[in-house]
């Protein structure tokens, strides 16, 4: 299966801040157990290129990315790890170059039609809209899509995306999945309360499987 068709069958992708290595591996196994199977573990801290192993080792039935990849280092530390896929925030040539160089599926973000124009000249079919909703929304989605359907692009809409604004962005053919860190509260990571983020995952699991039919 390819990585867009897994974060297809996903339909909601974890935006994952892991401020201990150890919090990998339980967290992993609380979105999985919720049935978010595919995550994206993010190169804001320290322990992101450690969790990523640990749960490529411990939970290999989870399907783990990376995001905030914003050097080349990142990019390159991250696929050393395992990652299956690449995301980040912004559309930056030189790391779509260096994505393509370590092969690691990469999807660049993108808020407006020159940044989407140029993600798919740069050979990127599927672009992470960020940050959804204060650059448009589904709306603005809808919109670029006027002009570019055409060209196959597919969109993961993240930030400011919830269990409450899901279905409005997941109702559009071209939006494989969102993203979002809703199913993993900060608080709850902190406390070690996987109980709570796996009941969260399963909410979202169950939104998905209820917007899609
Ligand atoms: C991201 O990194 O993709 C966003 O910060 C996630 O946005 P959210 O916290 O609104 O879900």
């Amino acid at each position: 299966m390819s990585v867009v068709d897994m974060l297809g069958k996903a339909g909601v992708v974890p935006v994952i801040v892991i401020e201990k290595e150890e919090q990998a591996v339980p967290l992993a196994r609380a979105l999985v157990g919720g049935g978010l199977g595919v995550l994206e573990v993010t190169f804001r801290t320290k322990a992101a290129a450690g969790a990523i192993a640990a749960i490529r080792r411990e939970v290999p039935e989870a399907v783990v990315g990376a995001g905030t990849l914003l050097t080349a280092e990142q990019l390159r530390a991250a696929k050393k790890a395992g990652a299956a896929f690449g995301v980040a925030p912004g559309f930056d040539p030189a790391i779509i170059e260096e994505a393509k160089g370590e092969m690691l599926p990469f999807c660049p973000g993108v808020a407006t039609a020159s940044e989407l124009s140029q993600a798919l000249t740069a050979g990127c079919p599927m672009v992470k809209f960020f940050p959804a909703e204060a650059a448009g929304g589904p709306k603005m989605i809808k919109n670029l899509l006027g002009a570019f359907r055409f060209t196959g692009v597919k969109f993961m809409p993240t930030g400011g995306v919830t269990a409450g604004n899901l279905a409005d962005y997941l109702a559009i053919p071209e939006v494989v999945c969102c993203g979002g860190t809703w199913v993993v509260p900060k608080d709850a990571l902190a406390a070690g309360d996987y109980a709570a983020i796996e009941k969260l995952a399963r909410e979202a699991a169950q939104l998905v499987r209820s917007i899609r039919g």
